[in-house]
């Protein structure tokens, strides 16, 4: 038995982060994202996903017709991104920081999707990524990002172990919810079978969750007019709900 613990986030999971997240319903996500598109005065199909990890959602958009950008700050997400995106056309990869990016350029509409947010630790730090965004974003642009609540955090994952197989990929999800900084902390083990070989990967992640009155008031600071909802709904999200998304204009 081989075994490698690793503490950079991704940098050990992503040839498996497809796998694992086999069970989300990607391809709805980008459906509710295109009616919040239509419903604004975006016509160009044109879009940066921050955090594009494996570059899942860049693919759907890519087939929808979309030009789109990809950022992330884990190189090798962004390597299992390459590889998928290969031969498309009108897509760039960018290896940067959500919170301290500078496109040199405006565009229409900006994604954040899957719980990326909340890898943002400190209220300083989320408030630096609006700001970010709002620079990046054209002044007639959509903001959509998705967020862990404390609720989900605190409750769902709570002092909670997890196990999952999928496919030949066994791994188990240990977390420890700190109420004081309201951030889980996640141990990810992954049981992997190679040659006959049993190898163990370890990776070590955390998530803050935030009240929804702060994520409103760094929005606000940023500059943005917002509406936050429950998770793929138009319904005003509350503090009860598992994942609210926010769509944010100028
Ligand atoms: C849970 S994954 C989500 C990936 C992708 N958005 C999806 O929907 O599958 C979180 C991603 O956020 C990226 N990330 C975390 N903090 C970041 C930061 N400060 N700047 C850029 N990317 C970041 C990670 O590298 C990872 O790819």
């Amino acid at each position: 038995m081989k075994s490698n613990s690793c503490k950079e986030p991704f940098a050990t999971i992503a040839p498996y982060y497809d796998k694992l997240m086999s069970f989300v319903n990607y391809p709805s996500w980008v459906i509710y994202i295109e009616k919040i598109i239509q419903l604004s005065s975006v016509k160009e199909k044109f879009l940066l996903d921050l955090a594009c990890g494996t570059g899942v959602c860049l693919e759907l958009w890519s087939k929808n017709g979309y030009s789109v950008i990809g950022l992330d700050k884990s190189l090798p997400m962004l390597e299992v991104c390459h590889e998928k995106l290969a031969g498309q056309d009108d897509v760039l990869l960018i290896n940067g920081n959500m919170q301290s990016f500078k496109l040199g350029r405006q565009v229409p509409v900006i994604t954040c999707l899957y719980d990326s947010l909340n890898y943002l630790l400190t209220e300083a730090e989320l408030l630096s990524c609006f700001r970010r965004v709002h620079d990046a974003l054209r002044a007639d642009g959509v903001f959509v990002f998705d967020m862990n609540t404390i609720h989900s955090l605190r409750d769902e994952w709570g002092n909670n172990s997890f196990q999952r197989r999928d496919e030949d990929l066994f791994s188990v999800w240990t977390n420890t919810y700190n109420p004081v900084q309201d951030i889980s902390s996640l141990n990810i083990t992954l049981h992997i079978r190679r040659n006959g070989e049993e190898i163990i990967l370890k990776e070590f992640h955390q998530e803050r969750g935030y009240r929804l009155s702060v994520v409103e008031a760094l929005l606000g600071e940023a500059g943005f007019t917002y509406s936050l909802y429950r998770h793929l709904t138009f319904t005003p999200a509350t503090e009860n709900d598992l994942r609210i998304m926010g769509v944010a204009r100028k």
